[in-house]
């Protein structure tokens, strides 16, 4: 299939490593130019290296360009300089994935409001200050993707996911309402509802549990693909996989949606 997405700029944040990483050597592969964003500098010129080297033996001379930007996307004057260098740059953005660190783990009663407010700060506000700096001008080109990446919190409160199960729904909601008013203007905008992936936030996870319990790597993974009806973890590269082809021409007539991306692990009908 022809995804259409050659010569377009993407701009992806949480861009060095997990599904940001993932979908920018996608993206590269087709021929998109790509601005990737994250805190660590070091991981994120290994990232745009290794994204520019997909881009080269996919495209050769056809390859798009790649640009590291180092900003936190919680910092409005960083990330509002980023985005007007990724414009000046590469070109006005006409892709653009919403993606971070997620919300730490705990329940309601580990919480203080300081933690609360951290979370809606990295959760909602950086998913609408994106959104602030980005759909605008594709409204005004009368082009545009967005994708969120959100959870399977969205659907079904995750144990010991407090932060997550009640600020991801508001992303949620966000990527409903949004897609309502850019859809005049040919712009869809999107969500994808992880469940649990191979990546290193999960290999964090990982690490985490057997420090608490004692359990080994296989312990700790038999205890979550037991709750997996396919018997296993999700791959970086199959939710990347989903994210471009939303992204892409062909996924044209799909706005406001939330697909989730989990195994089979939500047990809902709908
Ligand atoms: N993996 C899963 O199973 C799973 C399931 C459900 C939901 N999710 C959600 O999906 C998102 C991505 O997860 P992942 O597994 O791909 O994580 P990951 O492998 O840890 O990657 C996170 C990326 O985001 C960047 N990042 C983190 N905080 C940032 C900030 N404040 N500003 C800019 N960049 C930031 C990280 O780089 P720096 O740290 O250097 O900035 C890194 O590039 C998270 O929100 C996560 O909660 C993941």
């Amino acid at each position: 299939m022809e995804l259409e997405l050659a010569g377009r700029t993407a701009l992806v944040t949480g861009g060095s490593s997990g599904f940001g990483r993932a979908v920018a050597l996608r993206l590269a592969t087709e021929g998109a130019h790509v601005a990737l964003v994250a805190r660590g500098e070091a991981n994120l010129r290994a990232a745009a290296d290794e994204v520019a080297r997909a881009g080269a033996t996919a495209r050769g001379t056809g390859a798009g360009r790649v640009l590291p930007l180092a900003a936190d996307v919680t910092d409005d004057a960083a990330m509002t300089a980023a985005v007007a260098q990724a414009t000046r740059d590469l070109g006005p953005i006409d892709l653009l994935l919403v993606n971070a660190g997620g919300p730490p783990a705990g329940n309601f009663a580990d919480l203080d409001l300081a933690a609360w407010e951290a979370a809606y700060r990295l959760t909602i506000e950086s998913a609408v200050r994106l959104c602030r700096l980005v759909a605008p001008g594709m409204m005004e080109r009368r082009r545009g993707r967005i994708v969120c990446i959100t959870s399977v919190s969205v659907r079904q409160p995750v144990e010991n996911l407090m932060l997550s199960s009640v600020l991801r729904p508001a992303v949620q909601a966000l990527v409903r309402t949004l897609a309502l008013e850019a859809a005049p203007f040919g712009v869809t905008v999107n969500a994808v509802a992880p469940g649990f992936h191979l990546t290193s936030a999960v290999e964090r996870l990982i690490t985490r549990k057997q420090e608490q319990t004692g359990a080994t790597r296989e312990e700790v993974l038999a205890g979550w693909t037991r709750e997996i009806p396919l018997g296993r973890l999700g791959e970086a590269d199959e939710l990347a996989a989903l994210i471009v082809f939303l992204m892409s021409g062909p996924a044209g007539y799909i706005t406001g949606q939330s697909i989730t991306s989990d195994g089979g692990w939500v047990r809902g009908t709908f």
